[in-house]
């Protein structure tokens, strides 16, 4: 049960249609950047007991630390049950210590969001060692809904007879959820990174000569996994290469690069707003709030 949905200005985009279809009100929280970094806040000066807070992670440094003034902020102002919808969670990928001393901080946001929350709502988390969102939240309840359907739907209805590939393993089970009901082929590829911004992708052997092929994948960063392997795709005689993402995050210089490896569209769900942005995730996330 949701009283209220608060929201910052950025994610407009989502916050007006998910209170619409909440049929609850929607309140902003004000934010002032002091010259020296710090944000004030300001917050409805009341709050009613069931609180619905809009926040991706995307650009997570400033938000964390926001957040953490925030939530005990609406606890003082009336809030007694405080869910995060948070369409991307950052800080995900680091799910282990890759070198010896290396923080998780998979576990460690994952701890401090289940401290400040009583629930997390998110979308295609990069959970790849451990299974579920509750154990990503102690003694919490988290929902990870998936956009892979819809961009499955997408691709089906927008490519001719795709191929669905995700760049890695990891992205298997997004790949399988959005070919499934569309019942198109599907695949993945083996990818090996050595830097941010230098990764190599290996191709499933099977012919793509002549075929369109969807890149579907949770993240695209600094699009770089993308790029590869859509020329790679093209040198194999790939007819088209699309790409669809739940998360444009598309930093830096990611779009050209893409552009320059050939990639013909670029689709993203609207968990991050962005040019790309082509499938809605509010009326998942309006049921999940409902649920
Ligand atoms: C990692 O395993 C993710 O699923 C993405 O493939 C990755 O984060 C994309 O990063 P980038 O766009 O920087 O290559």
């Amino acid at each position: 049960m949701t009283d209220l949905l608060l929201a910052f200005d950025d994610e407009r985009h989502l916050a007006e249609p998910l209170a619409a279809a909440l049929g609850v009100p929607l309140r902003w929280v004000e934010r002032h950047a002091f010259p020296d970094g710090e944000s004030r806040l300001r917050l409805p000066a009341e709050l009613p007991r069931n609180v619905a807070l809009l926040r991706g992670l995307q650009q997570p440094n400033e938000k964390l630390a926001e957040l953490m003034i925030l939530v005990p902020a609406a606890r003082e102002l009336g809030a007694c049950r405080l869910t995060l919808v948070c369409p991307y969670l950052a800080y995900m990928r680091q799910d282990m210590a890759f070198q010896p001393g290396e923080a998780v901080s998979q576990r460690h946001i994952g701890q401090a969001l289940a401290g400040w929350f009583d629930n997390v709502i998110t979308v295609d988390p990069h959970l790849h060692r451990v299974a579920t969102m509750d154990e990503v939240l102690p003694g919490r309840r988290g929902v990870a809904l998936s956009a892979a359907p819809l961009l499955g739907a997408w691709a089906a209805r927008h490519a001719r007879r795709p191929i669905l590939l995700g760049p890695d393993e990891e992205a298997a089970p997004w790949v399988r959820n959005a070919a499934q009901a569309q019942g198109l082929e599907h695949g993945t590829c083996i990818k090996r990174r050595s830097g941010d911004r230098e990764v190599r992708v290996a191709l499933p052997d099977r012919v793509f000569e002549g075929r369109e092929v969807v890149l579907i994948d949770d993240v695209a960063s600094t699009g770089r996994t993308l790029a590869v392997t859509a020329e790679a795709l093209r040198a194999r005689g790939a007819a088209a290469v699309d790409v669809a993402v739940t998360h444009a995050l598309f930093v830096g210089d990611a779009l050209a690069q893409l552009q320059r490896a050939g990639v013909r569209h670029v689709w993203s769900s609207d968990s991050v707003a962005h040019a790309s942005n082509a499938v809605s995730l509010v009326p998942m996330l309006a049921a999940a709030l409902r649920g």
